[in-house]
């Protein structure tokens, strides 16, 4: 079975970015001229994916609106002859592709939030997107796609990873692979897989960085998975309670990640997404580099 769905949790309250986030969802930011939110969806349908299920919260609404249509503004857009602007806002979301949304009505942690969207998901393999990650793939081929196509051929769940320096292993979910070779775009039994170890205890310092594929089996598991790091649901808990039917692998993933829930993180990826950017590159770059003089 294929993987068509993709859980976005975006309930949390983005406390890395106050003030910001006082009254803009911190996945609304933009980078250039798209939401963070808009870049993580569209990497999830050039994966394949066909059903975006969002978990959120009251105060989030503008992330429902921005995926939704907008009469008015269409209307005006015709009217005026903007087509191409027309078109940028009508092809948000391509054909085939539709975004819904639950709510996460208290703040459990990660691994409830994945289960707020059981009733959606029902009884298929899913893939998860943590949305504070941005991931900049240079080949054709995007990580999660990678992914999904290992998961398909293989049924192993799939656990996107990359190293981290050794300092931040606290901050993250780590996996041990037993000190085993992992080359960047392949995929390893994992043996086990533990939430912001202490330093001294992490079994490497491979990183989980916000993209799962998963079975809907995990779901049951998250029923049952008492707060663990932080006091929180994990997932990780339950992928490693997962662990122990069926095999769960650790894929290292070959593009670049711009953590946009930090401050300096965000600046990066405006950087670099700015500099790529097929018309405002240029004079982007220009404009770097006359500022640096
Ligand atoms: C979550 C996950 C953690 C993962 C991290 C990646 O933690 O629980 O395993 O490594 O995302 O960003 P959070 O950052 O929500 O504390």
């Amino acid at each position: 079975m294929t993987v068509k769905k993709a859980v976005l949790p975006v309930a949390g309250l983005g406390t890395r970015f106050l003030p910001a986030s006082k009254s803009i969802p911190k996945e609304m930011v933009t980078v250039v001229d798209r939401p963070v939110i808009d870049y993580v969806v569209q990497e999830a349908i050039a994966a394949g994916i066909e059903q975006i299920i969002l978990v959120t919260h009251s105060s989030k609404r503008a992330i429902e609106d921005y995926f939704d249509s907008y009469y008015e503004l269409e209307d005006t857009l015709q009217k005026k002859n903007k087509l191409e602007l027309l078109e940028t806002i009508q092809t948000i979301i391509p054909k085939g592709v539709d975004v819904v949304a639950v709510r996460q009505p208290q703040p459990l942690g990660l691994g409830h939030a994945v289960l707020c969207a059981k009733s959606v998901i029902g009884n298929e393999p899913f893939a998860v997107l943590l949305p504070d990650v941005l991931v900049k793939n240079t080949s054709q081929q995007n990580d999660l796609q990678q992914m999904i196509a290992h998961y398909s051929e293989t049924h192993h769940s799939q656990i996107m990873v990359e190293q981290v320096p050794e300092q931040l292993v606290s901050q993250y979910g780590i996996v041990d692979i037993q000190g085993q070779q992992l080359e960047a775009g392949q995929s390893l039994q994992l043996k086990g897989i533990v939430e912001k170890p202490k330093v001294d205890e992490a079994p490497s310092s491979l990183a989980v960085v916000g993209r799962y594929v998963l079975p809907a089996r995990v779901l049951s598991l998250l029923e049952q998975t008492k707060p663990g790091a932080g006091g929180e649901i994990q997932l990780t808990d339950a992928i490693a309670a997962l662990m122990h039917e069926e095999f769960v692998d650790a894929y290292r993933m070959s593009g670049k990640t711009y953590d946009c829930g930090s401050k300096l993180g965000y600046l990066e990826a405006i950087l670099s997404y700015g500099i790529d950017h097929p018309q405002l590159g240029k004079d982007f770059i220009n404009l770097i580099q006359n500022s640096l003089k």
